[in-house]
């Protein structure tokens, strides 16, 4: 697997976590999917908003897809898919719902929100990321094993 460089320090705010996920976005490559483990509130979402906002993406339109399951944005080079896993029932919901073939489309970046819910539906390749939410409100972003 790739290895990412990762932001080594702890993250004190929600704008550190954005600059760690700025920090991703140039590592990052047409095809690739990033699942995001962590707690409610851990610090996902503002990950990934860091991430797009440095791909293009106005950070006001990067929103928690929690109602939605996915949501699609329009970076300057490269599209963007973001999946939120955390309300669906099943694997089964999310595959009928073609989840797979979002996370199969090799022109874009997929990252996926609560991917413990339907593993089996995240290709081989995924790079796994968990952010750890520490005392006094700060973040750790690091790379996680694979369910
Ligand atoms: N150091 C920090 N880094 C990131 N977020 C922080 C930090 N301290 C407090 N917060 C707060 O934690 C929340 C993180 O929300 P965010 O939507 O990014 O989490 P999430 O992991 O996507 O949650 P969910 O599982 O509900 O999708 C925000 O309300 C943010 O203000
Ligand atoms: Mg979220």
């Amino acid at each position: 697997m790739r290895r990412l460089e990762l932001p080594q320090d702890l993250l004190t705010t929600p704008e550190a976590v954005r600059e760690a996920g700025a920090l991703l976005a140039p590592q990052l490559q047409p095809g690739d999917v990033l699942a995001l483990c962590g707690d409610l509130g851990a610090g996902k979402t503002t990950l990934v908003r860091g991430l797009a906002e440095a791909l293009g993406v106005p950070a006001e339109d990067v929103a928690s897809p929690t109602f939605a399951l996915v949501h699609f944005y329009h970076g300057r080079e490269i599209d963007l898919v973001h999946a939120d896993l955390y309300r669906i029932e099943s694997e089964a919901e999310a595959d009928a719902a073609g989840l797979r073939e979002m996370l199969d489309d090799e022109h874009v970046i997929a990252l996926v929100e609560w991917p413990e819910s339907a593993p089996g539906l995240l290709p081989p390749h995924t790079i796994w990321l968990r952010v750890d939410v520490l005392p006094a409100g700060r973040r750790l972003v690091r790379i996680a094993a694979a369910p």
